[in-house]
């Protein structure tokens, strides 16, 4: 059972939080991240109504040599995949002859500071979209290309590539757009709503717990502003919407389709908990 469960830490933890076992508390480590001398914004002062007085980035509650690979993008394997995305961005694709470029330019110019503002309202689809979605549309209506599938074709590669122009740049979402509010509202509704045989929400682990350690796991305030994220354990990025629906997962709850009204409305709420928060993409996490 110890040698399994080593493997599967995040059931674990849902497991000993369900059970009530007792975590040790550790305190985040008092330290800068810098990226390619670059200073990010790591602890920022919450916004009005946040629960926490102060927002902190995922960095601060990982080991030293996760962190150290974060701070260097020579050394940060997520810049493979971030490279990648580069090269999609000029590549044409789709009916129209175009590639990203044909249109937006030189991406450190036309998407800089971009990614540090979405999700943003999309009065077209009458609902908030991501990077994802929002690339999804330049493809179909843009190029005549056909969407990504989720985490399909291009999409974490370019969706990582647009959210590095904004490295460093703090999160701030404009909650006065179209509906948003309304999302936000629905996305706090389903961050504190118990689900699953565990009966856990992400409050009872990123707020109630934050902080603690359950083995060799240091319970972070589930921020997002590293996404997509390199995953050591998976040697790859990962997107958004696959680590919210592997923290669903893990509580024994039945997970929303990626994209789906649920996820977006978390993805709308959860971006606020992290305003001010520089944007780390790719982020680099155990
Ligand atoms: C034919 C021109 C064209 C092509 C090709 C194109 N786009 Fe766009 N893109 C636009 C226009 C116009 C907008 C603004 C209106 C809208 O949202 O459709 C836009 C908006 C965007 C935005 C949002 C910018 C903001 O300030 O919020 C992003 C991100 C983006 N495009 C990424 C891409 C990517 C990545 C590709 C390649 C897969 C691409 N676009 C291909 C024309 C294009
Ligand atoms: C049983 C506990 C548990 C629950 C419930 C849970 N998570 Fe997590 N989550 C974790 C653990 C453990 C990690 C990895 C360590 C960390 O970053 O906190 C994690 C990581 C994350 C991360 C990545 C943070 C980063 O810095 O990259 C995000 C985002 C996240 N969770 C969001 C959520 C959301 C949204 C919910 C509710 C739908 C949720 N989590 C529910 C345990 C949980």
């Amino acid at each position: 059972m110890n040698n399994i469960s080593l493997f599967i830490t995040g059931p674990v933890i849902a497991l000993a939080l369900a059970a009530g076992i007792a975590a040790v508390k550790a305190d985040p480590v008092d330290d800068t991240l810098t990226i390619d001398g670059k200073e990010m914004i790591s602890r920022a002062k919450a916004p009005e109504g946040h629960p926490f007085d102060e927002v902190m980035s995922g960095w601060l509650f990982r080991t030293a040599e996760t962190r150290a690979l974060e701070a260097d993008t020579f050394v940060n394997p997520g810049m493979l995949e971030v490279e990648e995305g580069g090269a999609i961005w000029n590549t044409v694709e789709g009916t129209a002859g175009k590639s990203c470029a044909s249109c937006h330019g030189d991406a450190a110019e036309s998407m800089k500071d971009v990614g540090a503002n979405y999700p943003k309202w999309d009065s077209d689809s009458g609902r908030p979209i991501n990077i994802e979605l929002q690339i999804n549309k330049c493809r179909e209506k843009n190029m005549g290309a056909e969407p990504y599938a989720f985490d399909k074709g291009g999409q974490k590669a370019l969706t990582a590539y647009v959210k590095h122009q904004s490295l460093g740049t703090p999160v701030s979402i404009d909650l006065g757009q179209g509906e948003m509010q309304n999302w936000w509202d629905r996305g706090k509704e389903l961050y504190y709503t118990r689900t699953g045989q565990l009966n856990l929400s992400c409050a009872s682990c990123h707020e109630a717990n934050m902080g603690k350690m359950i083995r060799a796991d240091h319970l972070s305030q589930g921020q997002i502003n590293g996404f997509p994220t390199y995953r050591l354990k998976q040697g790859k990025l990962i997107s958004v919407h696959n680590r919210f629906r592997g923290c669903i997962r893990d509580t024994r709850a039945e997970m929303p389709k990626a994209f789906s009204d649920e996820l977006m409305a978390l993805e709308v709420y959860v971006t606020w908990r992290g305003t001010g928060l520089s944007v780390e993409t790719p982020a680099v996490r155990q």
